[in-house]
């Protein structure tokens, strides 16, 4: 496979929750594939930094402060990029936040917090992505006729990732709201790419193992009992993965850049796990 399937020049790229974590390792590492990034997320601060990053590194980036949970502002921004850049070929939606607590202690507000933004957030980008996608991609089948073989001024392509999480095979105490927002992510994922297969976009979704990130740190407001927890479950993964260690944020990225790419050109409808084997389901 030559690696010039890795490189986004000439592409736009859509990423939510591109203020930390994830999602601005994300950002970076597809701006240094040659991608132009629209970093979207509701911390505008660290918006500002992810874009100083990726400039600095001589990429090109913009950033739409907004909250994945509200449609109308999904909507505007993907709008707005899409004007700015003309095209759009890869929506990243990774957005997210943690939730844990016992079924039995469950409150309705919990549950509708966590499916606003783990699953209806994603939902969102995914419908603003795909109708662009469709609305500016030409038939697939025209673009047989296609001799122009300069990445910059070739059709857009389109590609759609989703944030799902390895809570979706493992389960655990805690889970019900993450993991029914990250199980209804892959159902949407696999829907959706039997529904826009036929324009030609592509629809996977990424299932991290334990990533060292801001989110795996919040899991108390007590900063001492954070700690413990903290050390504690990266304790438990690393024994847990044949690789000996927890995920970073980039080990995500790199599988984001996969799935952003040709190289992905035949994977649909698919789930990639980069959790260091954690779980291994058929
Ligand atoms: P993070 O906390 O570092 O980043 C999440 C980002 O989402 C933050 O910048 C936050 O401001 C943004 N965000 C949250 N709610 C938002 C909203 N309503 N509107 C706009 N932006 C919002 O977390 P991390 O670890 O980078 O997580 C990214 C994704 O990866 C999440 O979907 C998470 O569920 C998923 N994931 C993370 C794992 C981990 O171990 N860190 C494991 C499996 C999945």
């Amino acid at each position: 496979m030559p690696l010039t399937a890795y490189d986004l020049t000439g592409r736009t790229a859509f990423i939510t929750g591109a203020a930390s974590g994830i999602g601005r390792a994300s950002a970076v590492l597809l701006a240094e594939a040659g991608a132009t990034v629209h970093c979207a997320d509701r911390d505008e601060q660290g918006l500002h930094e992810t874009a100083t990053l990726i400039k600095t590194a001589g990429g090109t980036a913009h950033i739409h402060p907004l909250d994945v949970a509200d449609r109308a502002q999904v909507d505007q921004a993907v709008a707005t990029a899409t004007a700015t850049t003309g095209r759009l070929d890869v929506m990243a939606a990774i957005a997210g936040i943690m939730h844990s607590s016992p079924v039995l202690e469950t409150r309705d507000e919990d549950l509708d917090r966590v499916l606003a933004i783990n699953f209806k957030g994603v939902l969102y980008a995914c419908q603003a992505a795909a109708r662009t996608m469709i609305a500016t991609k030409p038939n697939p089948k025209a673009t047989d006729t296609c001799t122009d073989t300069d990445t910059r001024t070739q059709p857009p392509t389109g590609s759609i990732i989703t944030m799902a999480s390895g809570a979706v095979d493992t389960g655990g105490p805690g889970l019900l709201c993450y993991g029914a927002a990250k199980a209804a992510v892959v159902q949407l994922t696999k829907t959706l790419a039997t529904e826009v297969g036929p324009h030609g976009i592509r629809v996977n979704a990424v299932a991290p193992g334990w990533i060292r990130t801001p989110m795996t740190h919040r899991h108390d407001t007590d900063a001492q009992a954070q700690t413990q927890t903290q050390a504690h479950t990266e304790g438990i993964m690393i024994r847990m993965s044949p690789l000996g260690r927890v995920g970073e944020p980039e080990d995500i990225a790199h599988a984001v850049l996969h799935l952003a790419s040709d190289a992905s050109a035949f994977t649909t409808g698919q789930i990639l796990r980069p959790n260091g084997g954690v779980a291994m389901p058929w």
